[in-house]
């Protein structure tokens, strides 16, 4: 892996685009790996409906690399991948009862981390004057409170009907 030094805040903007590239990545895997974990019909698809969205935000994040002229590249993405560890040992754990629960509960998550992550990229976009980036990022941004607002109606209609 290229050990380069991020020294400035464009350095560090460019490499978190390539980071957010890899949690987009992951969350349309673990979007599949919860659609396949959950048992109910709402559940089942909102999380298709999400992976439908998350392919468009890597379409999107492709975009982005073009509109600052950067090749597309990925880098690591070390807390996606730790969201979806813990979701795959929770459903070990627990019995078929819990498995919309805990696949809806780690989809939040998920969220969450994605909304932050995207906030902080676009205030970034916004600082260094990166307009049209900022723009795209947005699209995403909206995306991701949506669904986590779903997400968090869906929880809630769950733990009202268990
Ligand atoms: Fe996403």
């Amino acid at each position: 892996m290229n050990q380069q030094v991020l020294s400035t805040p464009e350095d560090l903007f460019r490499y978190q685009l390539r980071s957010v590239l890899t949690m987009e990545h992951h969350s349309l895997e673990a979007l599949g790996d919860l659609h396949e974990a959950a048992s109910d019909s709402k559940v089942k698809k909102l999380f298709s409906h999400h992976a439908d969205e998350t392919r468009e935000q890597i379409d999107k994040i492709g975009k982005v690399f073009a509109a600052i002229g950067v090749h597309e590249s990925s880098a690591p993405s070390p807390a996606t991948t730790g969201i979806k560890d813990q979701a795959a040992s929770l459903l070990g754990k627990a019995e078929p009862k819990l498995q919309n629960q805990i696949a809806v509960m780690s989809a939040l998550g998920n969220e969450h981390f994605e909304i932050a992550s995207y906030d902080g990229l676009i205030l970034s976009a916004t600082a260094l004057g990166l307009s049209d980036a900022s723009s795209l990022l947005q699209e995403n941004l909206d995306q991701e409170v949506h669904t986590s607002k779903e997400l968090r109606d869906v929880l809630k209609d769950l733990l009202s009907s268990s």
